[in-house]
């Protein structure tokens, strides 16, 4: 089972924390007796992306005869499958290896030398990519070092060490596609995830906003085709997925062919994904708001399988840190756009990305952000302070700001967007939702599931209602779940 922390369930937001960078998790499934198999333990810091990819790496050793393990103890390969966002991430690694390092030698100490293994250790993910010399020069513990469009080659990777080259790196972006050449996932391994899926369909960014590393680490953008991306969602719900999240880093830029040659919209890929018998509910993360064409607003009004949610980062209310940010759109381009998905689905729920002094943010700009936030409305957000990242051009910018306003600002703003989520959850009190069950609650007889705003809703429920959608009362609000009662 994959393990989801519960914060992946409350929504809560900190000084360091949103969809991608509060996701920390393992990819376990529990040991069988076969001892012929070899143990493999991942490790996911990051966004959605990286628990797909983890799942993926999982999926293309598995023919290698690895199996997921929850503890690096007794594995024969450690994978740590990192995240470069933000520099406090990035350097989470350095501290996990020093870990490794002191466990292997724990393990080693009483036994003689020809006694002693040490598992093979990789570090994978956007850290890799940007700093993988680095990693090898830092921490000899450290045996391969592959970025995010390699991990289709780990059979090969292996195969080198096993036939006795000692360190192996692998940063190429490659002309040849990872998604078709990596092995399709075992039904059994696919529901063991839960019932509702990642699935990545585009990769990479080519907008450059000034902050962002993700243009370095995951490359230029890239659409994967419609029939693979059909294959692979058929695949999941064959294997008993009812939801599926789409993603990409810039997801609504997304423009995969058809089998005729055309190229297709993410409306497009919506509308042919619908056509899945079974596949109840479709969401897609993380959009970028210049790529909010009228189709796939339109997708929200006429499918019913379009989840009424979406993650469209503003990261400023201020014009003039949204033209710094080389953001493409402005604080009246974003409103408009946002006004015509109210009119498509008033009932949209909105999530958005926020980062906090970010250079040249004054006074007066923060307020911006702060009215820009009142204005729209948010049914939950994330909120960064500004981390300069190596390379990018707002990291050599006049004007980087003082740590202490940099909190006081981001500690405000978070206070409102919680206002607010606390306010959206209590407004759904007395509705009738439909509810996805995904997973057993902490309580015995209860299940966990979502509700179509993406909110975590507890229910006194059997098992047998996993995977199912069924009408639930909205009774009560928590710390950060809300409380439910099946209506029959
Ligand atoms: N500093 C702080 N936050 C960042 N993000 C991206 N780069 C940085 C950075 N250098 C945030 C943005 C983006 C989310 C994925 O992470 O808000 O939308
Ligand atoms: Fe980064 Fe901007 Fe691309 Fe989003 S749109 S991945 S923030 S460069």
């Amino acid at each position: 089972m994959v393990k989801i922390p519960p914060h992946f369930f409350d929504h809560q937001r900190d000084v360091e924390s949103q969809p991608s960078a509060v996701i920390v998790q393992n990819e376990t499934k529990k040991s069988t007796s076969n001892h012929n198999l070899k143990k493999l333990y991942i490790k996911t810091y990051g966004c959605q992306m990286n628990v797909y990819d983890t799942q993926r790496m999982s999926d293309a050793l598995a023919p290698e005869g690895y199996e997921n393990v929850d503890t690096p103890e007794t594995a024969d390969m450690v994978i740590l499958n990192t995240c470069h966002i933000r520099e406090k991430a990035a350097e989470k690694i350095y501290s996990e290896l020093g870990r490794m390092r002191k466990m292997i030698e724990k393990k080693n100490k009483p036994l003689k030398d020809s006694q002693k293994t040490k598992p093979i250790i990789a570090v994978a993910g956007c850290v890799a990519q940007a700093e993988g010399r680095e990693i090898m020069r830092r921490a000899p513990v450290v045996d391969m070092v592959f970025g995010p469009q390699s991990y289709h080659k780990l059979p090969e990777m292996l195969g080198k060490l096993a036939k006795g080259q000692k360190k192996v790196l692998d940063t190429d972006f490659p002309t040849e596609d990872k998604f078709e050449a990596l092995p399709e996932a075992k039904p059994a391994n696919i529901i063991s995830r839960g019932v509702s899926a990642f699935l990545t369909i585009q990769e990479g960014c080519d907008k450059f906003c000034t902050f962002c590393v993700v243009p370095y680490t995951r490359g230029a953008e890239y659409s994967r085709s419609i029939a693979r991306i059909l294959n692979e969602a058929q695949n999941l719900v064959n294997a008993g997925v009812r939801e599926i999240t789409l993603l990409g880093q810039n997801v609504n830029a997304y423009h995969g062919k058809d089998d005729a040659g055309n190229t297709v919209s993410l409306g497009g890929l919506m509308a042919a994904l619908d056509k899945i018998d079974r596949l109840d509910r479709i969401r897609y993360t993380t959009s970028h708001p210049n790529d909010m064409d009228q189709t796939l607003i339109n997708i929200h009004k006429t499918q019913k399988s379009a989840m009424p949610y979406l993650h469209l980062p503003v990261q400023s209310g201020s014009n003039k840190i949204l033209a710094a940010m080389n953001r493409r759109h402005t604080r009246e381009s974003y409103i408009e756009v946002i006004e015509r998905i109210k009119l498509a689905r008033p009932d949209i729920a909105l999530s958005g990305d926020f980062i906090i002094g970010f250079p040249g943010e004054s006074d007066a700009d923060f307020d911006d952000t702060m009215d820009l936030i009142k204005h729209v409305t948010y049914s939950q957000a994330y909120s960064f302070k500004y981390s300069p990242r190596p390379g990018t051009a707002a990291a050599t910018m006049d004007g980087q700001i003082d740590d202490e306003i940099a909190t006081k600002r981001l500690h405000q703003l978070q206070q409102l967007l919680n206002d607010q989520q606390r306010q959206f959850n209590q407004n759904t009190i007395g509705r009738t939702l439909d509810i996805l069950f995904e997973r057993k609650g902490r309580e015995a007889g209860q299940l966990i599931g979502r509700s179509p705003y993406l909110q975590p809703v507890y229910v006194d429920a059997p098992e047998a209602f996993i995977g199912q959608i069924m009408p639930v009362h909205i009774e009560s609000l928590g710390n950060f779940a809300l409380k439910g009662t099946l209506l029959d």
